[in-house]
């Protein structure tokens, strides 16, 4: 019984690198000579400025956790980065979360929501904190009361909505919005990238070409450099047998499919506020930009590399964040 686990795991394992080294060769396939693999982030079109002040608001408001202490911000601080400073996050008595929380910028251009992707949109995601009782401990319906309760919650909600009311359905939608217009624009890379030959420094182009020819850009690709597909983590060596004490947290998109293919399996995370968003990894184990880049080489490409590469490399992820008035450099 045990050799035939030890052997499925096996199986999914090779399953893992068969897929990567297969994606390694469609993306070299479909990538035409001269095209890049990276695209420049583009201005969100077509929010309602109400229902996106709506959502600042809410986004920032304590009351939407149990004990008025926790909001979204205190997890996602927009001001340093849109993430927090913490290995896993903290929630309302000071209750340990299980995972490291990710950056809420960009987050409207992810594929899906979460390390393991568990929801779709934006809207449903905000039912995972609400409830989670290490993350705010609430529910709606309170949630809702509360917000009657409040000054100018009634008539902010009715403005925005056209007359609408305070209601889960409109709550979700003014934050999901905010986090839409949440795009880090004019990055350094994307300015390079539209022609402005000096906006970059050649460490960083050098970085870049790097991040191709290692096959970073296999996985992480596309306008956010992520959050299009899911890995395995541990692709080539295994990262979990390695650091031990592994947790549900751990086994990832299995937790979503039940399918041995994906244990440990994550959605790639996007690198456009990587500058500003240590510790790194789903469980916060690598302190630094260059504790990451170096998990890299090992667990995903099974390679070593010179030192001068991780650091054109970390130079040249420095160069993909952008800007945004919330965002204090
Ligand atoms: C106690 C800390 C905490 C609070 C409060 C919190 N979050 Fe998060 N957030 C996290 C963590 C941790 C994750 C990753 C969880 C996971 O993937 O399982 C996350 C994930 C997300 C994601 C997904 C991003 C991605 O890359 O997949 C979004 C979007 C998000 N949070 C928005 C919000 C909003 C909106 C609120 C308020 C309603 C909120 N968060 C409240 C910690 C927090
Ligand atoms: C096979 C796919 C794959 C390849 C190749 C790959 N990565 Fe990753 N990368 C991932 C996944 C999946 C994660 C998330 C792992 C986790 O958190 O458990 C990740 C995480 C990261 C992070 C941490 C981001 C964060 O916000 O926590 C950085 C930085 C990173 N990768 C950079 C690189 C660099 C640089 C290379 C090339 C040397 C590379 N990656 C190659 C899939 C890949």
């Amino acid at each position: 019984m045990k050799s035939f686990a030890s052997l499925y795991e096996a199986l999914a394992g090779a399953g893992a690198r068969y897929r990567y080294l297969l994606l390694c060769g469609l993306v070299c396939a479909f990538t035409p000579l001269g095209a890049e693999p990276i695209k420049p982030l583009q201005p969100v079109t077509g929010l309602d400025p109400q229902i996106v002040a709506l959502g600042k608001k809410l986004f920032h408001d304590p009351r939407l956790s149990k004990d008025e202490t926790i909001s979204c911000a205190s997890c996602h601080n927009l001001a340093t980065g849109g993430a927090d400073s913490s290995r896993v996050s903290v929630g309302i008595g000071g209750e340990l979360g299980l995972v490291n929380s990710p950056t809420v910028y960009n987050s409207g251009l992810l594929f899906r929501q979460f390390w393991d992707g568990r929801v779709e949109t934006l809207e449903e995601q905000i039912d995972g904190p609400i409830h989670a009782p290490f993350e705010m401990g609430m529910s709606w319906p309170d949630v809702v009361a509360r917000l009657y309760g409040d000054a100018d919650y009634p008539q902010l909600f009715r403005k925005a909505f056209r007359g609408g009311e305070i209601s889960e359905a409109n709550i979700k939608k003014a934050i999901a919005d905010f986090e839409r217009s949440l795009v880090t624009l004019n990055a350094p890379f994307d300015r390079y990238l539209q022609g402005d030959e000096e906006a970059i420094t050649k460490q960083q182009k050098r970085g870049y070409a790097l991040f191709k020819q290692y096959g970073c850009i296999s996985c992480h690709q596309g306008a956010a450099v992520g959050g299009n597909m899911f890995q395995v983590f541990g692709v080539i060596n295994a990262y979990f047998t390695q650091r031990g004490n592994i947790t549900e947290a751990d086994l990832g998109r299995y937790n979503v499919t039940g399918n041995p293919a994906d244990k440990h399996s994550f959605k790639v995370p996007s690198l456009r506020l990587a500058a500003y968003t240590a510790p790194y990894l789903h469980d916060g184990n690598a302190a630094t930009l260059r504790d990451a880049v170096d998990m890299m080489f090992t667990f995903q490409l099974g390679r070593e590399a010179p030192d001068q590469d991780k650091e054109d490399i970390v130079a040249f992820i420095r160069s993909l964040a952008g800007d945004h008035p919330e965002l204090k450099k």
